[in-house]
Parts: C-alpha cells; sequence; structure tokens
C-alpha cells in the first residue's frame, strides 16, 4: 500500500522563530502516530535551518527555491542551499508565486535546478477560472507540459503533483472544489502525464489542495481518490493539521 502525503504550506506565517518552533514541535509531538501518511512542513525559508534536527517522523520543504544552483541571484534561495540545511523537499509553481508573474518556463528552470541538488518537487498547477465548456483544462495540459519539459521518466519518480484550483485557495476562496470535481481533473492530469512521460507516470502522486479542512478532507481522499492533501490555512493549527494527517494516512 502507497503512502499518501500531507503538505502543510505555511506561506508567509508565522512572523517569529519562536512561534515557528512552537508549531513545528506541536505538528513533530502528534507524527508518529501518522503511519500510513508522509507529512512535509514548508515554513518560511528564514526559519528552514532552525526547524531541521532529530527524527524523521516530519519532512521539511521550501516554498519555492532558485533557477539556478549557485550564484549572482540577489535574494533567492539555492536548492542547494536548502538541501545542506536539511531540507528535503520544495514547493514549486504555487499560484501565489506564479501571480508575481512567475512563468511556466521558469518554474521548468526551477524544477530541473531542484532535482540537481536531490530535492523531491510539489509542482503545483491549478486554472484560475473553471469555464462550462472544459477549456480550463488546456490550461492545466499546457502547465504540465511546459513545467515539466526535459524531464526524464526516471526523475519523474521524484516528481508529485498538486492541484490547486486558484479559485479554491485562501481566505478569499468562495469554497474548495468538489470531490468528484477533483477525481475528474486528477483523471485528466494522470491521462496528460502518461502522454508526455509514459508508464512512469501511473505512480506520480496527484494531490488536491485548495480550502482542505477537517471537515472536508476525507470526501476529497475517498472519494475523490486523491493521492494526498496540499493544506494552506489549517496547517498553521497543529491540531487541525494532525487531525487531516490522521484521516490520510487511514484512507491509504
Ligand atoms: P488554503 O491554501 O488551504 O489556505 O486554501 C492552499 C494552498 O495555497 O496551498
Amino acid at each position: 500500500m502507497a503512502k499518501k502525503i500531507i503538505i502543510g504550506n505555511w506561506k508567509m506565517n508565522p512572523t517569529s522563530l519562536a512561534e515557528a518552533k512552537r508549531l513545528y514541535t506541536d505538528i513533530k509531538k502528534g507524527a508518529p502516530r501518522i503511519r500510513m501518511a508522509e507529512i512535509v512542513i514548508c515554513p518560511p525559508a528564514p526559519y528552514l535551518a532552525a526547524l531541521t534536527g532529530p527524527g524523521k517522523s516530519v519532512i521539511l520543504g521550501a516554498q519555492d527555491s532558485a533557477e539556478e544552483t549557485q550564484g549572482a541571484f540577489t535574494g533567492s534561495s539555492s536548492p542547494l542551499a536548502l538541501k545542506s540545511v536539511g531540507v528535503q523537499a520544495v514547493i514549486l509553481g504555487h499560484s501565489e508565486r506564479r501571480a508575481k508573474g512567475e512563468a511556466d518556463d521558469l518554474i521548468n528552470l526551477k524544477i530541473k535546478a531542484a532535482l540537481k541538488a536531490g530535492l523531491r518537487i510539489i509542482l503545483c498547477v491549478g486554472e484560475t477560472v473553471r469555464d462550462e465548456q472544459g477549456d480550463y483544462l488546456v490550461v492545466l495540459r499546457s502547465q504540465l507540459e511546459s513545467c515539466l519539459a526535459d524531464i526524464s521518466k526516471t526523475q519523474m519518480n521524484k516528481i508529485a503533483i498538486a492541484y490547486e484550483p486558484v479559485w479554491a485557495i485562501g481566505a478569499q476562496a468562495t469554497s474548495a472544489d468538489t470531490p468528484e470535481g477533483f477525481l475528474h481533473n486528477a483523471i485528466y492530469i494522470r491521462q496528460t502525464l502518461s502522454k508526455l512521460k509514459g508508464a512512469s507516470a501511473a505512480k506520480t502522486p496527484i494531490l488536491y489542495g485548495g480550502s482542505v479542512s477537517v471537515k472536508n478532507a476525507e470526501s476529497f481522499l475517498v472519494d475523490g481518490k486523491a493521492d494526498g492533501l496540499l493544506v494552506g490555512r489549517e496547517s498553521l493549527k497543529a491540531k487541525n493539521f494532525l487531525a487531516i494527517a490522521e484521516l490520510t494516512s487511514r484512507a491509504a
């Protein structure tokens, strides 16, 4: 039985190292009982080095990394530097970064640099608006094609896809997607991946993200057959995040 994946994306929260340590410790305390789900916590970059430590129950992830591994790139984090402080995974292509102008070709370079550094990738894709005609599927296909260009079939083993419809993310979201909506799109994503990367795509985890809560998590995992969840706001509350992690583990 494959383990599911539960990712906590803290975004630009909390605003002090003391709070970050408290939240991380609380999550770590509950993590050993989550047996069938990998827990990936992605705190803001300034806290990463301070949060590594003993214990394998939580995987530390970054929220972004640079398109190169070294050099004159003011303000960017090298995936090699991230790796050296204990980071094992990185979220790339999150819609909040795309909204700042990050395009698919840059995300593609970031994926390549992160793979070179030995990081696992969580690649976010998702449409901004859902139209009735299904044209948004073209958006998904083009994101996958461009972001994964020149990524080998073997390298695909290091990549998970998070389907996150932009309209379902964050406090301004009107609602989460439905499990049926997610399942439909996950099937489309898997078909696209297998056209692009062949049989290796059958194993690529496809996660759901966007207003995941304790209330709706199970339906995405069971009815939506999600391979895991990417959680924003609810990952800032240790109790809720652990409850979602437990549901994820149980669904494996
Ligand atoms: P949300 O964020 O759970 O707060 O909607 C999800 C995300 O952006 O990854």
